[in-house]
């Protein structure tokens, strides 16, 4: 898996505790290899062309290979920009993820999406680039900040009642539930990659519920003062709202979603004054927008949705009135 290597490249976000890049740097020392570190300071805005051309810059100092492989420590940003960088730098790099935040060990480092921010919307640049391997530890999440526990609720009717009924012992990071959860939710994932890897059949689409609201959000905001978790959250509750008002499900059904969104201490609501407009003026860059037409997945039930559901924008616009302050 490791070709011969001698050299191994680690790309570590600088906030996380520095106890969790010693023991990979460790092992990797163990095991014969030299090691290089890099570590990135991490926001939203990390994930840019500017971060990648830094890296591509340092690797070519470093003089690396085609065989040196690079491995990620980190949340969703970092698996994302290095994974782009190792992608695309001599047309690949072997690549091995270490996610070390929830959303990453249950989404990100799992089904090979890479890519990077353009001012005008969230990841439009990048590709498929499966990692060669990905090691997941849910107790390095114990270090994680409660805020940024969080759930990908919608997919599957089991998880969602598991979650339900273990909000507390998530919250509190009880390792037990949290190996669960990942467990299951690291499945389910997977399966819907192996079906759908380049996203072209409409099964891995399901996965963007929230997305196209979400990433409006955090666009407008500029990734400043909300987390993708955070405007992901609204969106799937406005998205319900949508769905609510083109008859696809009940009321009780939001209701039950909100409930656990605001459990989980999830936002429902837009704190910022930003026009309806402007948010629309971004989903017009979603990238399931087809001939101009805004486009959605939508709740049918809970483990349920519909794809593709196209919405006009002044459906769109009445229901963001609700959650806007403009
Ligand atoms: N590629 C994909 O398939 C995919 C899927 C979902 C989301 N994403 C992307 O993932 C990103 C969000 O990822 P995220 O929520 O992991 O954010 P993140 O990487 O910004 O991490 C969130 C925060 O947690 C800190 N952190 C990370 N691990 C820690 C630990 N163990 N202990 C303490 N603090 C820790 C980080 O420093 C950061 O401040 C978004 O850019 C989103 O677009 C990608």
């Amino acid at each position: 898996m490791l070709n011969n290597a001698r050299r191994v490249i680690i790309i570590c976000d600088k906030n996380i505790p520095r106890g969790i890049s010693e023991v990979v740097e460790k092992s990797l020392v163990l095991n014969g290899f030299q090691i290089e570190t890099i570590l990135l300071q991490v926001s939203e805005t990390t994930k840019s062309l500017y971060t990648i051309t830094k890296l591509y810059h340092q690797f070519l100092k470093m003089r690396l290979d085609r065989i040196c492989p690079v491995f990620t420590v980190g949340g969703g940003v970092i698996g994302d920009v290095t994974g782009f960088a190792s992608a695309t730098y001599m047309r690949g790099l072997p690549l091995f993820q270490i996610p070390t935040t929830f959303l990453a060990q249950v989404d990100s480092s799992i089904g090979g999406k890479v890519g990077i921010n353009l001012s005008q919307g969230k990841n439009l640049v990048g590709t498929f680039y499966q990692p060669k391997a990905t090691f997941i530890d849910p107790s390095l999440l114990l270090t994680l900040p409660e805020s940024e526990i969080k759930c990908g609720l919608i997919l599957n009717k089991d998880i969602f009642i598991f979650v339900s009924n273990n909000i507390e012992k998530i919250k509190t990071r009880n390792v037990a539930a949290l190996e669960e959860i990942v467990k299951k939710m690291v499945y389910l994932k997977s399966r819907i990659v192996q079906k759908d890897e380049k996203d072209e059949k409409g099964f891995r689409v399901y996965l963007n519920y929230g997305h196209t609201i979400g990433h409006a959000i955090e666009s407008a905001y500029q990734y400043k003062g909300i987390s993708h978790g955070e405007a992901v959250s609204i969106g799937i509750s406005m998205e319900a709202r949508l769905a609510e008002k083109l008859g696809l499900v009940s009321c009780n059904l939001i209701k039950k979603q909100d409930r656990l969104l605001l459990d989980f201490g999830l936002p429902i609501r837009i704190e910022k004054p930003i026009s309806a407009k402007k948010l629309i003026n971004f989903m017009e860059f979603d990238k399931k927008t087809r001939d101009g037409r805004l486009c959605f997945v939508l709740p049918t039930n809970i483990g349920k949705g519909k794809f593709p559901v196209f919405v006009s924008r002044q459906l769109v616009q009445k229901i963001l009135k609700e959650i806007i302050y403009e």
